[in-house]
């Protein structure tokens, strides 16, 4: 049977990053998507993972954000299958869209429950963090997302336009 864990991300699994990255470049690019998961090269693959760490201890960040975590799925201690950015609190842009937790299941491997398993795990590291309650936002039209969101006891409060998107934002509480 497979081992599915939440590691924090880290540079011993830089090969299983890059084999990660190689499968979804094109699918971040075309979705636009942003959960911290940079589009590294052998190149810059270290420097890429490094900022991740530095951003998990609130170093180095950029003008309005907030310390984050991210943490990967690992299979059998070195394929990652998604990934996972914990917010540590909210700022104004946050509390809009984007949420405690955003997260992401490699195209070959969704459907399959991961995304579920990775939520469970991620909120499990958001109660040792100390929160009490976390915000998750997401497309109306994303349902394997909010059905991950609901089964976790998500409830919807609010609903707001986003350009060409209407947001929901579902409170979970600890
Ligand atoms: C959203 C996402 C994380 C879901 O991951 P996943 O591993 O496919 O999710 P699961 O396999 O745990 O499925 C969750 C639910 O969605 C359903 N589902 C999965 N894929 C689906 C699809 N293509 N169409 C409709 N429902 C789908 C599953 O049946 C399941 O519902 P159920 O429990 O009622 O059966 C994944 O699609 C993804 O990474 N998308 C891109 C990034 C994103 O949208 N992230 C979330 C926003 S922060």
């Amino acid at each position: 049977m497979s081992s599915l864990e939440l590691v924090l991300a880290n540079i011993a699994l830089k090969e299983a990053y890059l084999a990660f990255i190689a499968e979804c470049r094109d699918d971040i690019i075309a979705t636009n998507f942003d959960a911290m998961i940079p589009l590294s090269d052998t190149h810059t693959v270290e420097a890429d993972i490094e900022k991740l760490t530095d951003f998990h201890l609130g170093k180095g960040l950029p003008d309005n954000w907030v310390p984050g975590s991210t943490y990967w799925l690992i299979e059998d201690k070195n394929r990652i299958i998604g990934t996972v950015n914990i917010r540590h609190w909210l700022n104004e842009a946050l509390m809009f869209r984007g949420g405690h937790i955003s997260y992401y299941i490699r195209p070959s491997e969704r459907g399959k429950g991961y995304g579920t398993r990775m939520l469970t795990l991620a909120l499990e590291r958001c109660r040792e963090m100390g929160l009490e309650k976390v915000l998750i936002t997401c497309k109306k039209d994303n349902s394997p997302s909010a059905k991950i969101i609901q089964k976790h006891g998500g409830v919807l409060a609010s609903e707001g336009v986003d350009g060409p998107d209407i947001i929901q934002r579902y409170w979970i509480q600890l």
